[in-house]
């Protein structure tokens, strides 16, 4: 059995390797991408989404989705984490893919309503255009099999504020609108996604295996070593955004729980995400099989299956 998924990203390199991840895992079908600001300004986010696909030599689509959230002020990019223009130092020739015509929330209600119930969104970005797509299509929450958020800090600190995970900080409006939508949410929080980690010499099987991506991956995640080096003390990085959709492809490798979450709007803690005593309740994942996780990505990598 395929798992059919849409990545909405924002990349960044643990984006490009989640992206990466998707596409070399056999049962994992990769409908598209749609991108959004976050990591990287909206425009360089569908570009480096379309350098990827071309990377790759996959032939999906990718839609182009936010440039900024919709009610607060946009709070800058993390070119100091990712890189100048999102792969570390790498700069990969503009893309000569097209964009899809439809804009990336267009292009999730389509899809989603296309094949009722079988449709995965991970979403590894900033909510914004979740949040859109559930504005202009309401029906979309019915369709969707279901929603899997690279986000949130709920039993730990944040990593961007004491509070605050990058993605719900960056559109805390966003992340309460699709907590509380009539959609299966799992939140893949720092509460597992710190835990999960990969080093350089991790990497170096991919290179031999898959010269022309394992090349580019090994390169650009030596910037986002750097900083988590600098900032984190590990040797490596954590792997946020191959965690999501490894819940999406191998859920039995996490442990959720079921709450309510509510989202700081304003103040110190802005982007905090909380269990609140009552709402539409959410799968947290609070823990994983770390190891398990780490395997099922470095095995997809190292397999060979991208060039
Ligand atoms: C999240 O923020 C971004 O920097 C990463 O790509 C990931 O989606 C981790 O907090
Ligand atoms: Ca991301």
């Amino acid at each position: 059995m395929t798992l059919p998924i849409i990545i909405d990203t924002d990349p960044g390199v643990d984006d490009a390797m989640a992206i990466l991840y998707a596409l070399a895992a056999p049962e994992v079908d990769l409908i598209g991408l749609t991108s959004v600001y976050g990591n990287v300004p909206g425009a360089l986010a569908a570009a480096n989404a379309l350098r990827l696909v071309e990377l790759a030599g996959a032939d999906i689509p990718v839609a182009v989705g936010a440039d900024g959230p919709r009610v607060q002020a946009p709070v800058g990019d993390a070119t100091h984490v990712h890189g100048p223009a999102g792969f570390g130092t790498v700069s990969l020739p503009e893309p000569t893919r097209l964009a899809d015509p439809r804009s990336a929330p267009q292009f999730l209600a389509e899809n989603c309503a296309a094949r009722p119930g079988e449709v995965t969104i991970v979403a590894v970005g900033p909510l914004t255009n979740l949040a859109a797509a559930l504005d202009a299509t309401p029906g979309i929450a019915s369709t969707v099999r279901s929603v899997i958020v690279m986000g949130g800090a709920v039993r730990c600190g944040g990593n961007v504020t004491p509070y605050a995970e990058a993605n719900i900080w960056q559109d805390p409006h966003a992340a309460e609108r699709v907590f509380g939508a009539d959609w299966p949410v799992t939140l893949v929080g720092l509460d597992v996604t710190e835990r999960i980690t990969c080093t350089a010499a991790d990497l170096l099987p991919m290179v031999s295996a898959s010269p022309r991506t394992g090349a580019f991956l090994a390169e650009a995640a030596e910037f986002y070593f750097d900083f988590h080096r600098r900032t984190a003390e590990i040797d490596g990085c954590h792997l946020h955004d191959p965690a999501a959709v490894i819940a999406a492809h191998a859920p039995e490798l996490f442990t959720t729980h079921a709450a309510p979450l509510a989202v700081t709007l304003d103040g110190e803690a802005v982007g905090q995400t909380r269990e609140a005593p009552s709402g539409r309740p959410v799968e947290i994942c609070l823990d994983a099989d770390i190891e398990g996780v780490r395997a099922q990505f470095l095995c997809a990598l190292h397999a060979g299956w991208l060039p």
